[in-house]
């Protein structure tokens, strides 16, 4: 065992004797600080909520909410976190603490009632209440944004985007006066101490070797030691955001023997836009991508709100939802319609392969062991339409029933090009390739477009399970091409 320390609401505190195995729920929970809840103990309802400093888009650091039932406490070796217990300021001894004023907003506008979700509510409202682009909106003041374009069902007129709590259930005090509360808060001041903190660099990732009897967790300091661990060990769990380890380790009571962290190795984490394609590292979170590409793949940009919660995509990354190989994992149709290709890396170098190729079978692709994802390639220039179409029970948050993505080359009216990814009516994400035969060469219109949904209904091979029939995934299959259709004809050029 090694000395593995955290520093949790500034007070540093060794890890041990915690089991490799233990979250950071848990470990905050052993010690006392019980305001971190467990709800569902899989991601979904936000009661564990977190923040941790991690490098920041815009300043040094970002505290940025987790869901602290999916993060192995080892994973935040030498990191900082903070609590809900720890956003309150005690001004002097013995005095009792000062209100955050996210917590003095949520008291005041009634936005808890038996307080179970609230302390995990006040630490992502605590994290868009300190992301810096909000900051500056909300520095204008509430009153001067009132009105304009800012401020819609979604954002507030201080800046808060209402997202920020997407990945946070409450059962009693409904979501109104939480959101009063969200869209009262100004900005911090200059003398708080989490907003002061952002100025400096967070702490830098450090090599980590807790093990304890046959099972152990790793971070290695480089790539090329990780590599070499993985040719060793190719039976090690792979985690960066570990929002699939958190599942299997609480749901499934699954104990890896040895689990490897690989989130903040720098070669996973650069994003490059180069002339002829864009390099987005594997690790990143998908946040990390969200705000760092701005809109500058439109599919991606609509694909990002639509993937989980944004406490998830503030831990996951397109290397672990490809990783797992899913078939109903979001990125994969996306991915599939830019014509991305993988960058797979081990011990003795890299190759690229299509993620066309990719896949082989349920949860089976051709990622060697020992391999590792290190960076997904998109190929420039991007076609001009583009759509992403998730069926699901909810808008937000769910797992999809089905998900198509497209990206259509249009022009002078006829389709030159068509690719167009499917998710949740095979073994495997797939290509909907006899569709795109059907769309390709043909004028863009409305008996293209109905014969073109008409195959596209059979492509696939759908399944009826608890989220849908298979009659109700080949029906949405059409759907989505005549929403595109629908939606793209007034903007194409005839
Ligand atoms: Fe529900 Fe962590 S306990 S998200
Ligand atoms: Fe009771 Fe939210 S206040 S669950």
């Amino acid at each position: 065992m090694t000395a593995a320390r955290i520093t949790v609401n500034g007070k540093e505190a060794p890890i041990a004797p915690a089991a490799p195995h233990t979250t950071v729920l848990d470990f905050l929970r052993e010690r006392g600080l019980t305001g971190t809840k467990e709800g569902c103990a899989e991601g979904e309802c936000g009661a564990c909520s977190i923040l941790v400093a991690r490098p920041g888009v815009n300043k040094p650091t970002d505290w940025v909410p987790v869901n602290a039932c999916l993060v192995p406490v080892a994973a935040l070796d030498g990191q900082e976190v903070v609590t809900s217990e720890g956003l309150a300021t005690v001004e002097a001894p013995g005095t009792p603490p000062v209100l955050h004023p996210v917590q003095e907003e949520m008291a005041v506008r009634g936005g808890s009632q038996c307080g179970y979700c609230t302390p995990g509510f006040i630490c992502s409202m605590a994290g868009e209440y300190y992301r810096p682009d909000r900051c500056a909106h909300a520095e204008q003041g509430p009153d001067a944004a009132e009105g304009t374009d800012n401020a819609d069902a979604e954002h507030g007129p201080n800046g808060f985007d209402l997202h920020a709590l997407s990945g946070n259930l409450c059962r009693c005090t409904g979501y109104r006066p939480i959101r009063d509360a969200a869209f009262a808060v100004g900005a911090p001041t200059d003398e708080d101490p989490l907003a002061r903190r952002r100025d400096q660099a967070p702490p830098a990732p450090v090599a980590t070797e807790y093990r304890q009897d046959d099972s152990a967790f790793v971070r290695k300091g480089t790539l090329a030691e990780t590599l070499r661990l993985l040719r060793e060990r190719p039976d090690a769990v792979v985690v960066a955001g570990s929002t699939d380890w958190g599942v299997e380790v609480n749901i499934r009571a699954r104990r890896a023997d040895c689990v490897v962290a690989v989130d903040r190795l720098p070669e996973l984490r650069e994003l490059r836009v180069e002339s002829d394609h864009v390099e987005i590292g594997a690790a990143l979170t998908l946040t990390e991508i969200e705000r760092r590409l701005d809109g500058t793949v439109p599919l991606l940009a609509q694909l990002f709100p639509q993937f989980a919660s944004r406490l998830i995509r503030n831990g996951a990354t397109l290397g672990g939802n490809l990783g797992t190989g899913s078939p109903i994992g979001d990125s994969p149709p996306v991915l599939l319609a830019l014509e991305a290709s993988l960058v797979l890396a081990d011990a003795d170098g890299e190759r690229e392969v299509p993620l066309a190729e990719y896949f082989t079978g349920y949860r089976q692709s051709v990622r060697r062991p020992g391999e590792l994802i290190r960076a997904v390639r998109l190929p420039l220039p991007q076609a001009p339409v583009t759509a992403f179409h998730k069926i699901a029970k909810r808008r937000f948050d769910d797992i999809s029933s089905v998900a198509v993505a497209f990206a259509l080359d249009v022009e002078g009216g006829t389709v030159r090009k068509a690719r167009i990814g499917l998710g949740g009516v095979a073994a495997t994400p797939v290509r909907a390739l006899a569709t795109e035969a059907a769309l390709e060469g043909r004028p863009w219109t409305t008996e293209t477009a109905e014969a073109a949904a008409e195959v596209l209904r059979g492509e696939g091979t759908p399944m009826s399970d608890h989220r849908a029939s298979a009659g109700y995934r080949a029906a949405m299959l059409g759907q989505s091409l005549l929403k595109l259709y629908a939606q793209t004809t007034e903007a194409v050029p005839s």
